[in-house]
């Protein structure tokens, strides 16, 4: 099977050398990503899980905010293509003592890693040290920003279950749009396919720049759910104080949490997402869960395939690489 993904891939290569935004993936880049994606979901089940592509490689897992399932995808491709890894955390690097991140990022650099994979609380600091490092960089999340391989594993998930046309499907993305980590890449999704997009949530945890993503608001879920192809249910985020933004808990809950009644609203072909880590029975109702048109854990298992693939083809956009085949 690792010959089918080699095969597959003709020495095709991405169109950019770092991962920082959504915009910056061509429509061949994204194609690329989903076709191997395809042939390394069977790799990643099989016994050929364990292969040498990133044998010798040297990569950076700098986290500087809490995370399972993006830096558990990420370490896990790592460790399955034999790179060498090195973790890296806020309280585990010299940050915590003020170090400036220009110095940490100078630092590593002179180590020579091949990649760096970053989360970081402040917009734009992948592209920071992108522009400060010779190493492929892959955002894992800025802030407010962006999060990009979030989108593709969202995005492989709904083409999937729809199918590639998404032009006018009708996506609600329900709950805390305004601190959501994934909403920015979401509704960049929305926009670059032409779907059609409702946010639903209270006032107050609604951004208020919808219109330039010709998104339409409708405080009425149930009313919203009815209309939708998918329902992408968003975590109340209670450690951005997202708590203050709504007048009770109870009362936000049933408004906005996706529950049997309000599932059997929908469109029987109509699909459930969430970007995990979920608050089971306050945003989204066990039942829910457990139910076939729940795709949540279809969207976990395709992030580990995702992040493996785009390793190894982020590998061979290395700086590093390209500069030591040029000479
Ligand atoms: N969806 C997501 O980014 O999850 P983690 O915060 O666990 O990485």
């Amino acid at each position: 099977m690792i010959d089918a993904l080699i095969q597959q891939r003709r020495n095709r290569d991405l169109s950019i050398d770092d991962l920082l935004s959504v915009g910056d993936l061509s429509d061949k880049d994204i194609d690329l990503i989903f076709e191997l994606t395809t042939i390394a979901e069977s790799i990643l089940t099989s016994n050929e899980r364990k292969c040498s592509l990133l044998k010798g490689i040297t990569q950076f897992n700098f986290f500087l905010e809490p995370s399972t399932r993006t830096r558990t995808g990420f370490e896990l491709a790592w460790k399955n293509l034999w790179a060498d890894v090195v973790n890296l955390s806020s309280t585990s690097s010299s940050m915590s003592k003020g170090e400036t991140l220009l110095d940490t990022i100078q630092t590593l650099g002179a180590l020579k890693p091949d990649l760096i994979v970053v989360r970081s609380p402040t917009s734009w600091a992948p592209h920071f040290i992108a522009s400060n490092s010779c190493a492929s960089v892959i955002n894992a999340w800025d802030w407010w920003n962006e999060h990009p391989t979030q989108w593709l594993l969202c995005l492989y998930t709904i083409t999937k279950f729809l199918g590639k046309g998404l032009k006018w499907k009708k996506i609600v993305i329900v709950g805390d749009t305004m601190h959501s980590r994934v909403f920015g890449s979401l509704i960049r999704m929305t926009q670059r396919f032409w779907m059609n997009v409702i946010v639903s949530a209270p006032c107050t945890l609604i951004q208020n720049n919808l219109e330039q993503f010709w998104a339409k608001i409708e405080y009425n879920l149930d009313k919203a759910i009815e209309w939708a192809d998918i329902i992408y249910t968003l975590r109340l985020q209670t450690e951005r104080a997202s708590w203050s933004f709504v007048s009770s808990w109870v009362e936000y809950s049933n408004k906005y949490i996706i529950n049997e009644r309000r599932l059997n609203l929908a469109s029987p072909s109509a699909i459930v997402m969430h970007p995990w880590p979920v608050m089971r029975n306050f945003d989204i109702h066990e039942k829910v869960l457990s139910d076939t048109r729940c795709k949540i854990l279809d969207q976990v298992s395709s992030w580990y395939a995702i992040r493996f693939i785009l390793l190894w083809l982020f590998w061979s956009k290395s700086k590093k690489y390209s500069q030591s085949n040029l000479s």
